[in-house]
């Protein structure tokens, strides 16, 4: 329980990280692994991480850029594709490699250009999936160009999402880095298999952050935040207690000249101050004795793996966060840039 200054919790996991290859890998990965024990790996390099044997490799790579003497488990996932065999998932699944499948609608974001045309398209691996325990997770959003960009979380659940709950009541299923308040409603309409996991940034902003004074490449990621409406349904939902919701930064580094840019990538590198960001909001909603069950215990126990041993001890002070970090020789900029966030991490 928090004292007045320190707060000390059951060391966290990432359940939705990025942390790309080579060497902004070995440049973004220590500040994930300086506040998290595992982190589910996100599959969308490119070309994307789609078999068993990509992930294998993929894994060894993140393993052999840690920083020495760290402990830390990626836990990798499977990009799903239009031809995806629902065997070589049961195979990675059941071989330990492949923790949860990845569905991206085809160009809904980053890296998805070989995502999936037509759910139609994976309703065998999807099957599969539920006779097998392995949990799907998805980026819930429409692509048609005729749905507003806001409403694009909102009408995925009702065309796409809804019914396939529907069709695969069993399925485990995590909605990721959901953004508004139908999303909330959701989850909590759904059983005890339907999850979601909240990023700091959809906790802290909502779609003014983008036009703040001009156009603000480094709020802008996807889904895009939305309302305030959405943004207070979404700290409600994640400072509520409820098992259903979890800690999933969705980090995703890109450099600057990639952001700041005519034509910007999506992603926010939030991975540097999230566990102190995510501190910072269940502060301000009062309910810091709620942050360990949504950063250490919902996610071990929805995804059926042990809760981790160790703590990490957090305290209210300000820190600064820098203007823009180095990620081995490309440089990024932090969420939270040249802000002071309330509280630190105990070293
Ligand atoms: O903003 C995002 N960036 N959203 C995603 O879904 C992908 C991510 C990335 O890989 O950069
Ligand atoms: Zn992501």
């Amino acid at each position: 329980m928090p004292n007045d200054t320190r707060l000390t919790i059951r060391r966290p996991d990432d359940w939705h990280v990025h942390l790309r290859d080579g060497d902004v890998m070995r440049g973004v990965l220590p500040y994930t692994v300086r506040q998290f024990a595992r982190a589910i790996v996100m599959p969308n390099l490119s070309p994307p991480i789609a078999d068993v044997d990509a992930a294998i490799a993929y894994r060894e790579r993140i393993l052999a850029a840690l920083p020495q003497g760290s402990d830390f488990t990626p836990l990798m996932t499977c990009y799903l594709t239009d031809s995806t065999d629902p065997a070589e998932l049961a195979r990675g699944f059941a071989e330990g490699v492949f923790t949860a499948a990845k569905l991206y609608p085809a160009h809904a974001t980053t890296g998805s250009a070989h995502g999936v045309t037509d759910v139609a398209n994976i309703a065998k691996p999807l099957e599969t999936m539920q006779d097998i325990g392995m949990p799907l997770l998805v980026h819930g959003e429409v692509t048609d160009p005729g749905t507003d960009i806001f409403d694009r979380e909102a009408v995925f659940i009702e065309r796409i999402l809804a019914p396939l709950v529907g069709r695969l009541p069993d399925l485990k299923l995590v909605f990721e880095h959901i953004t508004t308040a139908d999303a909330v409603g959701f989850v909590e309409s759904a059983g005890p298999n339907v999850a979601a996991t909240i990023t700091p940034q959809h906790l802290h902003i909502n779609r003014n952050a983008m036009f703040a004074g001009g156009l603000r490449p480094h709020a802008y990621c996807l889904p895009v935040a939305k309302r305030e409406k959405h943004r207070l349904a979404l700290r409600k939902a994640a400072t509520s207690g409820s098992p259903k919701y979890f800690l999933g930064t969705d980090s995703a580094p890109h450099a600057v000249s990639a952001k700041e840019s005519a034509c910007g990538c999506a992603g926010i590198f939030n991975a540097p101050f999230a566990l102190e960001s995510y501190a910072a909001v269940f502060d301000e909603e009062g309910a810091l004795d709620r942050l360990e069950g949504f950063a250490s215990e919902h996610g071990p126990r929805f995804y059926g793996l042990p809760l981790n041993d160790g703590s990490v001890t957090l305290e209210r002070t300000d820190v600064e966060v820098p203007a823009v970090l180095d990620a081995c020789g490309t440089p990024i900029v932090p969420f939270h840039a040249g802000e002071a966030i309330g509280w630190r991490i105990v070293p």
